[in-house]
């Protein structure tokens, strides 16, 4: 026999009936999007692989090591996309959605792709729920989408999610904070690994995400960027702070969050948790008001945050939470006989045109196993076809739960 071939690694499959259930999930969360008035988006799984380089920056752990990047056979450097936002920001220039009226709110549910080391909660393929929202300048906005996520946490019965906030300038006050950085870390470059020396002439503040325990604590006591903060990122973040408490949302000020990619400016924040491992981030986002200039727009504010559906996936696993579950199958007919198996297909195709879910046998099974596998599908209702019934042109009607019964004309079938 041919040697079976085996998915890569880092790759999943979905297998039914947790599809219908993630189906069910991710429809939940844009339907919550839709009630903050965002609407879906669907960008190309691939884009040039400028877009991102320019977009999530240059000195990124993304960009530098864990891009999918090939060429195509007309020679152009491709790359699977790593992220949502560059494709979003990128398709809304292309297609003038700035002339649009503001804000822009765009919602999207995406596979990404990074060569990352694979570990429970962290794949090489994994998806993403995102919203991005364009032209909206105030600290309001910020509090806006952040309700939207705890509200989605708080609907699925999430409670172990903590909310953490920082905000990390914009291109007025980070040249001081990098400058204070670069200091404090150039007086320690000996003790750094590799990457952060050269992070350290790059983009210092990418130091203070590098995972070697040696980095990690020698950013410990590094100088914190609030403390660098200008008037109008001050301000802005005293607006935001004010609305979260308003809308009695719970946070932490946590100076160390700077994510992972460079377009970020001002407020960022993670939801967070304890109750899945390591890779405890299940939601970042934060405002990138200079990426549309970057990717050749003009100025427009923007924010946006990435939910990861595999670790939403274990958070509700953690917490015995069971995700929505898919509808059930309403009828099942047994039917006896070829003749019986036909008039069970016209049957069931009327009643799913009336929107109810309807199944028959196909496989030609006895009708103790159709009965055993109408329970196994969890059919609400079962009903069994034969010559009698087809004579007398009703059917008995049985309710799974308790057995109940009662007659219905096929003429007339209703559930
Ligand atoms: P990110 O923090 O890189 O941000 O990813 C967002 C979320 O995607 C993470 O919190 C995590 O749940 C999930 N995630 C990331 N990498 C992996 C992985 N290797 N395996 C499984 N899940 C993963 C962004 O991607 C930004 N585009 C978010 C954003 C949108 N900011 C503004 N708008």
């Amino acid at each position: 026999m041919p040697k079976q071939i085996q998915a890569i690694k880092g790759t999943q499959d979905i297998l039914p009936p947790y599809g219908d259930t993630l189906r069910t999930l991710e429809n939940t969360l844009l339907a919550a999007a839709a009630r903050y008035g965002y609407s879906e988006i669907r960008t190309p799984v691939f884009e040039p692989t400028e877009l991102f380089s320019r977009g999530m920056g240059g000195s990124t752990d993304v960009v530098q090591k864990e891009m999918y990047t090939f060429e195509d056979k007309g020679g152009r450097s491709l790359t699977l996309r790593p992220e949502g936002t560059a494709g979003v920001v990128r398709a809304l220039l292309e297609h003038g959605l700035f002339n649009e009226p503001m804000p822009q709110k765009l919602s999207y549910i995406t596979s990404c792709y990074r060569y990352e080391k694979p570990q429970a909660g962290r794949y090489r393929e994994f998806h993403q729920f995102g919203v991005e929202c364009f032209g909206a300048a105030g600290p309001a906005v910020d509090a806006e989408l952040i309700a939207l996520a705890a509200g989605i946490f708080r609907t699925l019965g999430l409670d172990s999610l903590r909310l953490e906030l920082n905000s990390i300038g914009c291109p007025l006050c980070r040249p001081a904070y990098h400058t204070a950085l670069k200091d404090y870390f150039a007086a320690r470059q000996d003790e750094l690994c590799p990457t952060c020396l050269e992070r350290l002439e790059r983009n210092p503040l990418r130091i203070l995400d590098c995972k070697s325990p040696v980095c990690s604590a020698i950013a410990k006591d590094a100088p914190i960027g609030l403390d660098y903060l200008c008037g109008e990122c001050a301000e802005h973040l005293d607006g935001l702070k004010s609305t979260l408490d308003a809308l009695e949302l719970d946070y932490t000020l946590n100076p160390r969050i700077v994510r992972g990619l460079d377009y970020y400016t001002k407020t960022v924040f993670e939801f967070v948790t304890d109750t899945i491992g390591a890779q405890g981030t299940v939601c970042g986002g934060g405002r990138y008001d200079g990426l549309v200039t970057e990717l050749g727009g003009n100025p427009l504010p923007a924010l946006g945050f990435g939910l990861g559906l595999e670790r939403l996936e274990l958070v509700l696993q953690a917490g015995g939470k069971e995700p929505p579950l898919p509808p059930p199958c309403e009828l099942y007919i047994v039917p006896i006989g070829d003749e019986a198996t036909g008039r069970a297909a016209v049957l069931c195709e009327k009643l799913r045109s009336e929107g109810i879910h309807a199944q028959f046998d196909v496989v030609g099974r006895s009708v103790k196993a159709q009965m055993k596998y109408a329970g196994k599908i969890g059919a609400q209702y079962t009903t069994v076809l034969g010559a009698d019934e087809l004579e007398a042109g009703a059917v008995t009607l049985r309710r799974m739960a308790d057995g109940q019964t009662r007659t219905v004309e096929l003429l007339n079938f209703r559930l």
